[in-house]
């Protein structure tokens, strides 16, 4: 019985280590209706592929670099809600593009291992581990940095023109957690967070109002 239970817990976490994407039962699976979310896309039907063209396959969205935000980032990403051709196939991708100076605030995904590759400009790109090392130095145009699941990471444009990086991800679904807007602009209660930073009321009342997502409040 003992034995059996430990069985159970030792291909639980053989299971979680190696937990991906489900492998797809064919070819490919273009969604009969566009996914709203790239989650629980399973729930969809596959369209009939000999209805499938070689348009289904090919994206044009990410050739022109979008608006910077304040912080001078441009981020599309590619995902079944705008290419159902990648539905069921375990990746993702995103364009991003940085203003001189322009940031990538720490953030982490926590479903997918990203390669980061820079195809134009000079970029501080780094991550920290879960012993809170850091891995960080400037990179250049050509070279691809590597994000492991799950760890929290950031670029910054150090060059003097805008620089535009692709980023790839095992997952179709990453999910993005922006550590700034998780802790100060999700609705934590405010003394505990005092409490966690040593900061005042009125410190924390201001990254609140910097980082609450615009549509909430
Ligand atoms: C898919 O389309 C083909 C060609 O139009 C048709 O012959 C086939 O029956 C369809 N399959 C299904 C499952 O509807
Ligand atoms: C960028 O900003 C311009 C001017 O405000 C606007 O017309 C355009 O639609 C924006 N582009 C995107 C991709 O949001």
């Amino acid at each position: 019985m003992k034995t059996t239970a430990l069985l159970f817990v030792f291909l639980l976490s053989i299971h979680s280590t190696l937990a991906s994407d489900p492998d797809p039962a064919q070819d490919f699976c273009i969604p009969e209706t566009k996914p709203i979310r790239s989650s629980h896309l399973t729930s969809f039907s596959c369209k009939n592929s000999s209805e499938a063209t070689v348009n289904d396959f090919i994206f044009s969205g990410v050739k022109h670099a979008g608006n910077f935000s304040a912080t001078g980032i441009s981020a599309t990403s590619v995902n079944p809600t705008n290419f159902p051709g990648i539905n069921t196939l375990g990746m993702s991708f995103v364009r991003a593009d940085l203003d001189v100076g322009g940031i990538n605030a720490p953030h982490f995904h926590p479903r997918a291992t990203e390669v980061a590759l820079v195809l134009e400009g000079t970029i501080y790109s780094g991550f920290v581990d879960t012993s809170n090392r850091i891995f960080a130095r400037v990179i250049n145009k050509g070279e691809v940095m590597v994000f492991p699941k799950g760890l929290v990471h950031f670029q910054m444009n150090v060059g003097d023109s805008p620089a535009t990086i692709f980023g790839s991800f095992n997952s179709q679904n990453p999910g993005l957690m922006r550590i700034s807007t998780a802790i100060f602009g999700s609705g934590i209660n405010e003394e505990l967070l005092e409490k966690s930073f040593g900061l005042t009321s009125r410190e924390i009342e201001s990254l609140r109002r910097r980082f609450i997502p615009k549509h909430v409040v």
